[in-house]
C-alpha cells in the first residue's frame, strides 16, 4: 500500500509530520505493508495535511488529517474527496514549473526521472550555448522574481560577456508577503532548480553557481542540501556533468534576513560575506556580478521553468499566455480568502476570477476590498479592477505590478490609511539607507500619513509630492515602488483617507 504524506512546511505546521508518524506505528501495529512516501505540497493548502493512497484508479485524496483519522484511513473507512487529479481545483490548473511537485519523492532522483525530469538538460547538452539561450529566448520566459525581464536576454549578455569565470546565482530570498512558490518548489522539487541552474551554466559558460536562500526557510535550506549532495553524486553537478565533458558545482548559502538583500546587488554583496547594501547600476550584474564576474542572477522559479521549457520545447511554453507574458504563472493565493494556496494558470486569467472563483472569495464572508498583488510593494487592487488581466502589461497599465504573483486578499473591514502607513513603514525599517528618497521620504512618509490620519488635509498633496520624489529619485525598487501601494490605497480607497479626516474636524 502506498501512501503519499506532504512534507513541505506548510503541510508540517498542521501536524503532517505527526500523521506521517502515526502511520508508521499503526501500520506496524496491524502488519500492514505500507510504503509510505514523503511529497511536496499539491499547493491545496487549505487541505493539507493533505494525504493520498494509491489505487488503480489513481492517487485518492483526504483533507486535513489528523492522528487520529489513522485508524479509518488505514481501514478504508475516512472519507476521501476522491482522485486529486480530479479535482476541479487540479484540472483547473496547467502545472508546467509545479508539474511534479506534490507528485513525487523530492529526494529521489530516479522519481524526478520517472516523471519528466532531466529531458531537458540531456536535450541541453547536445546544444551549443547560444541554442539553448536562442531557446529560453524564444519561449518568452520572463523572471518571475519581481521585474519581469526576459530571461534569455540577460542570458544572452552573460553569455557574450568575455571571462575566466562567470556565475549563475539563484534568488532565494523570498521576502514579499503572501508569496511562498520558490518554498514549494525547493521543498517539493528541488531538482527542477538545480537542472534549470545548470542548463544556465551550460548556456551561459558559467560552471559555478549559488542558491542564496533565506535563513526561514529551514526544511528548504535542508532538502537543497541534501538534494546537491544526491546530484553531485549521481554526476549530474561536478566536472563531468552527465558524461558531457561539461562542469558545472553548486552551493547553498543561507541569508541572514533582511529583505532589501532580495534585490540582487544588495543580494551580490551579501554572498561575497559585505552588507547587503544596493549597488548602483551600471554595471550590469551580468556583466560585474558575483566578485566582479559576469553573473545571472536568476529567482527560483524562472530556473525551475527552465527544465519545462528545454524538455517540451519553447514554442510549446509560449503557446500559453497572453502579450507578453508568455507561459504560466504559480499564483500564490494568500490573506482572507477561503482557499488559500498555490494556483499555477497560464497568463491572462482575470484578477476577479482568481478572488472571487479560485480563492472563493473571502473566508470571513464579508465582501472583498482590495487585493495586494506583488508583495509590500504591489498595488492595492480594488473591485473596480478586477477585471484586469493577470499579465505584466495589463497590471502594469492599471498602476499595479505582478511582482512575485502573490495575492493578498483583505475584506471590507480593512482601514486603507493603516494599509498605506504600513507600507511606509515597512519601507522606512527596510531601506539599506543608501538613498535619501527611501532612507528619509519613508520616514516622512509615516509622519504624513499620521498627520492625514489626524485631519491635515494639505498633507495629502504633500504626500503625493513625497511619493514622486521617491519613484524618481530612489536607487532601487524598495523606495521607488513604495509609492505603489500608498498612492493605490489613497486613489483607489479615498474614503477611508476622507473618514478619518472627518472624524477628526
Ligand atoms: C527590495 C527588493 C527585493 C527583492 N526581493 C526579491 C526576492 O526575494 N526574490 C527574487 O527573486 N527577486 C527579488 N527582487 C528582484 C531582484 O532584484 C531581481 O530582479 C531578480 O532576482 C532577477 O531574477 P528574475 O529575472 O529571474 O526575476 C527584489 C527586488 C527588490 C528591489
Ligand atoms: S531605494 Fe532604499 S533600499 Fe534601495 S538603494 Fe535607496 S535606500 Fe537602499
Amino acid at each position: 500500500m502506498k501512501i503519499y504524506v506532504p512534507l513541505d512546511s506548510a503541510a508540517k505546521a498542521l501536524g503532517a509530520d505527526d500523521v506521517a508518524a502515526t502511520i508508521r506505528s499503526q501500520a506496524a501495529i496491524r502488519g500492514l505493508d505500507v510504503n509510505l512516501i514523503r511529497t511536496g505540497s499539491r499547493g491545496m493548502i487549505w487541505r493539507e495535511p493533505l494525504v493520498e493512497i494509491e489505487t488503480d484508479q489513481g492517487r485518492v485524496g483526504y483533507v486535513a488529517v489528523d492522528i487520529a483519522d489513522v485508524p479509518a484511513l488505514l481501514d478504508g473507512t475516512l472519507e476521501s474527496i476522491g482522485l486529486v487529479d480530479e479535482l476541479d481545483w487540479m484540472k483547473g490548473q496547467t502545472r508546467l514549473t509545479f508539474q511534479r511537485c506534490g507528485v513525487i519523492d523530492p529526494l529521489s532522483l530516479p522519481d524526478y526521472e520517472a516523471h519528466g525530469g532531466l529531458v531537458g538538460l540531456r536535450r541541453a547538452i547536445a546544444m551549443t550555448p547560444a541554442d539553448i539561450v536562442g531557446e529560453v529566448t524564444t519561449s518568452g520566459l520572463r523572471g518571475r522574481g519581481g521585474a519581469g525581464f526576459p530571461t534569455g536576454i540577460k542570458w544572452n549578455t552573460v553569455l557574450g560577456a568575455k571571462a575566466d569565470q562567470k556565475y549563475i546565482v539563484c534568488n532565494a530570498d523570498e521576502g514579499d508577503s503572501g508569496t511562498f512558490a520558490d518554498r514549494m518548489i525547493m521543498e517539493g522539487d528541488p531538482f527542477t532548480l538545480i537542472e534549470g541552474m545548470i542548463i544556465a551554466g551550460l548556456a551561459v559558460e558559467a560552471t559555478k553557481g549559488y542558491v542564496y536562500l533565506r535563513s526561514e526557510y529551514p526544511d528548504a535550506i535542508d532538502i537543497m542540501d541534501k538534494a546537491v549532495v544526491l546530484a553531485r553524486h549521481a554526476g549530474l553537478l561536478g566536472a563531468d556533468v552527465l558524461g558531457s565533458g561539461r562542469s558545472f558545482d553548486m552551493e547553498i548559502r543561507v541569508g541572514a534576513g533582511a529583505y532589501v538583500c532580495g534585490e540582487e546587488t544588495s543580494l551580490l554583496n551579501s554572498l561575497e560575506g559585505k552588507r547587503g547594501v544596493v549597488r548602483a547600476k551600471p554595471p550590469l550584474p551580468a556583466l560585474e556580478g558575483f566578485l566582479g564576474k559576469p553573473t545571472v542572477v536568476n529567482n527560483v522559479i524562472s530556473l525551475a521553468t527552465v527544465p519545462v521549457v528545454m524538455e517540451k520545447g519553447a514554442q510549446h511554453y509560449a503557446d500559453f499566455g497572453l502579450g507578453r507574458s508568455k507561459g504560466t504563472i504559480p499564483i500564490q493565493i494568500a490573506g482572507n480568502v477561503k482557499f488559500g494556496g498555490l494556483y499555477e494558470t497560464a497568463f491572462g486569467m482575470p484578477l476577479g476570477d482568481l478572488v472571487d472563483k479560485v480563492a472563493g472569495g473571502s473566508l470571513s464572508g464579508r465582501p472583498v476590498k482590495a487585493v495586494q498583488v506583488g508583495g509590500p510593494l504591489g498595488a492595492y487592487m480594488p473591485r473596480s479592477k478586477f477585471e484586469t488581466p493577470f499579465g505584466y502589461e495589463e497590471f502594469d497599465g492599471q498602476g499595479g505590478l505582478i511582482g512575485h504573483a502573490g495575492m493578498v486578499v483583505f475584506d471590507d473591514s480593512i482601514d486603507m490609511l493603516g494599509m498605506a502607513r504600513f507600507a511606509m513603514e515597512f519601507c522606512a525599517v527596510e531601506s539599506c539607507g543608501k538613498c535619501t528618497p527611501c532612507r528619509i521620504g519613508a520616514v516622512r512618509g509615516v509622519e504624513t500619513i499620521d498627520r492625514i490620519g489626524k485631519g491635515d488635509t494639505a498633507a495629502i498633496e504633500l504626500l503625493e509630492d513625497l511619493c514622486e520624489t521617491m519613484k524618481d529619485g530612489s536607487l532601487c525598487a524598495l523606495g521607488g515602488f513604495t509609492p505603489f501601494p500608498v498612492l493605490s490605497a489613497l486613489h483607489n480607497f479615498p474614503d477611508d483617507f476622507a473618514a478619518k479626516k472627518e472624524a477628526a474636524e
